[in-house]
Formats: structure tokens, sequence, C-alpha cells
């Protein structure tokens, strides 16, 4: 299955979801830098610079079973976080989701639902049926955002991250064709 089979941008009302270009990498940087924003993204302590910025852009633009896009605010042309769905099979015709809105001051406006909802939406339109995600179990804004959109906990489990142990929900959502 070829994630970049469908058109992008994807257009919500409010946002637009579409492929990181070489000069959002600043934005990328200071998300991945943020403590608050790094920890609910469950995304590694080690430094996180231009070169690695570079590599994650090389490293995601080229992946066939990855679609990683920019979550830009489409009245204001503000890149203010990235969505993804990784390890798409089409054997299983399955997925994993991410979602990081990285810019905090857009936080509980709504902008992660309208991106979850156009993220499922092209999932289905590539054929996936499900898809699951992990998510750290005190995060309490991303818990309530999927449980909302209809995932549901499929069981618990404890990763080490940052030096300690994580106590994760494994959640997933079963796609209508
Ligand atoms: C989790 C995250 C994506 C949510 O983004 P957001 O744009 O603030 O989410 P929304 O505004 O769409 O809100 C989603 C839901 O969160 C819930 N919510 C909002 N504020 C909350 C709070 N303070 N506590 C608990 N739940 C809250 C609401 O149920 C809301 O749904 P509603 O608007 O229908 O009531 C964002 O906070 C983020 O990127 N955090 C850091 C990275 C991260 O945790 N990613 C998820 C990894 S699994």
């Amino acid at each position: 299955m070829n994630a970049g089979a469908l058109p992008v941008p994807i257009l919500g009302e409010r946002v637009a979801l579409r492929p990181f270009r070489r000069p959002d990498l600043l934005h990328v940087i200071g998300w991945r830098n943020d403590p608050e924003v790094r920890a609910g993204a469950l995304w590694p302590e080690g430094a996180f610079g231009a070169r690695e910025a570079e590599r994650w852009l090389r490293a995601t633009s080229r992946a066939r079973a990855r679609l990683t896009l920019g979550v830009e605010l489409r009245h204001e042309g503000r890149l203010v976080g990235l969505t993804n769905l990784s390890g798409i099979d089409g054997g299983s015709a399955s997925a994993h989701f991410g979602i990081v809105v990285g810019d905090r001051t857009c936080w509980g406006r709504g902008i992660a639902r309208e991106t979850l909802g156009l993220m499922m939406e092209r999932a289905a339109a590539m054929g996936l049926r499900r898809i699951t995600l992990e998510v750290a179990r005190d995060n309490a804004r991303a818990v309530a955002l999927y449980e909302r959109f209809g995932f549901s906990t499929d069981r618990h489990v404890t990763r080490r991250h940052a030096g300690g142990l994580v106590p994760l929900a494994i959640m997933s959502l079963r796609l209508s064709r």
C-alpha cells in the first residue's frame, strides 16, 4: 500500500494537512524540545537539533509505509503540529496513528479533533480497516480525544521511557467502509 497515492493537502474546515518542507524544521525542533509536548508525544529525551531534524525530514518523506503531514491552520497559514499514520500494512489493513499539536497556544481549540477526523477519513480511503495507537494513561487530554472519537482501550502495558516506567493504554478503532 502506497501512502502517497492519494492527494495532499487534506483540507478541513480549519486545518490543512500538508507535507513537511525544510523551513518547517525550526518548528519541529521547538516542539521536540518542549518538555510538556515531548512527554505527551512519548518522544525520546535525546538531543534534537538541526541535524536530527534534517534526518527526520529525509526519513519521513521517503517512507512508503508512513504518511507524515504537518497540521497548518488554514486561515493563518501557520504550522502548529504534525500527524501521522505509520506501520501502514496493506495485508492486515492496519496502521498506527499519531498526533502532536506542538504549539501549546492552540490546545483546547479542537485542532486535534478535526485532524483526527481527517486522518481517519484518509485511512479509510486508503483501504485501512483498523487503527491503533499508544497513549500515556495520564495524558487526559489525548485519552479524552481518542475516546470521544470512538477509540477503545485494548490493553494496558508499561514501557520504559525517559528513564522511568510509563503506564500506557493501547487503543484501537475499527474503520467502516
Ligand atoms: C493531545 C493533543 C493532541 C490534543 O490536542 P488539542 O488540539 O488540544 O485537542 P482538542 O482541542 O481537539 O481537544 C480534544 C479533547 O480533549 C479534551 N480536553 C481538552 N482539554 C482537556 C483537559 N485540560 N483535560 C482533559 N481533557 C481535555 C476534550 O475532551 C476535547 O474534546 P472536546 O473539545 O470535544 O471536549 C495535544 O494536547 C498535544 O499535542 N499534546 C502533546 C502531544 C500528545 O500528547 N500527543 C498525543 C500522543 S498519544
